[in-house]
């Protein structure tokens, strides 16, 4: 697909990692160097206003001004996949409306993140006329992604898993940011450990309630292709 933006999407191990709060410190940090970058996501499950939701968080704090419908065209209240809400819903997504919305953000930024949902396996619609997965929007788009990783014990089965699944459907990997860093022998270890075992760098550490992100903003720009 021929667009003017840049993207990348935002991967993790596993639902509340830290996506949206990561994808948030990314935005605000290009935004603040001058870049014209915005935000997308399919669709978001557990919130009853996109305000209250993943976007309207990453919309106020990188002051990005998006309106709701094109910063996520699917919302649905229950808090369940979004397969499953879409189902309970009867609101199932569209892939053709997930490329307008997305197509749509393309020529209005330079730099377009798109925030995944859950892990990296996660169905999105699954019922007998389609199935759509996460990774279908990826592909779609020719997006190379960032994997948010807890910090602590059990990351690195994590990460591997997910680095080990992405090389094995060709999604490009830039790099790995872990979150809840709080230092000491294991966590440091970890950082080693990853990078050695997935030949893939930790590009940032993430601490409780960091207000900014431990990587130059041109660094970060070159993960976007
Ligand atoms: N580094 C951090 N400092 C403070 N709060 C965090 C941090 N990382 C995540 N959180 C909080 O933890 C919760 C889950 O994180 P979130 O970014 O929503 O995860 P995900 O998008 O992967 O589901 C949210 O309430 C978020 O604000
Ligand atoms: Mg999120």
């Amino acid at each position: 697909m021929k667009r003017k933006a840049k993207g990348l999407f935002i991967t993790a191990t596993g639902t509340d990692v830290g996506k949206t709060y990561v994808t948030g410190l990314i935005i605000k940090k290009l935004r603040e160097a001058g870049l014209n970058c915005g935000y997308y996501k399919a669709a978001i499950s557990g919130a009853d206003s996109v305000g209250e939701s993943d976007a309207g968080y990453v919309n106020r704090i990188a002051n990005i001004g998006q309106t709701d419908k094109m910063l996520v065209p699917y919302l649905y209240k229950e808090a369940v996949s979004p397969h499953l809400a879409a189902r309970i819903e009867k609101n199932p997504v569209e892939l053709s409306v997930v490329k307008e919305g997305f197509s749509k953000n393309a020529q209005q930024f330079d730099y377009l993140t798109m925030e995944g949902s859950g892990g990296i396996i996660c169905p999105i619609r699954y019922d007998a006329r389609q199935k759509l997965f996460l990774e279908d929007f990826i592909k779609e788009f020719s997006l190379p992604s960032v994997i948010v990783a807890d910090a602590g014990l059990g990351t690195i089965n994590a990460v591997v898993l997910t680095v080990e699944y992405m090389k094995n459907r060709s999604l490009p990997i830039k790099g790995i940011i872990l979150n809840n860093y709080t230092g000491g022998i294991m966590q440091e270890d970890n950082i080693r450990m990853i990078e050695a075992m997935t030949g893939i760098k930790i590009a940032a550490l993430v601490k409780d309630g960091d207000k900014d992100l431990d990587i130059e903003a041109e660094a970060l720009a070159a993960f976007y292709e």
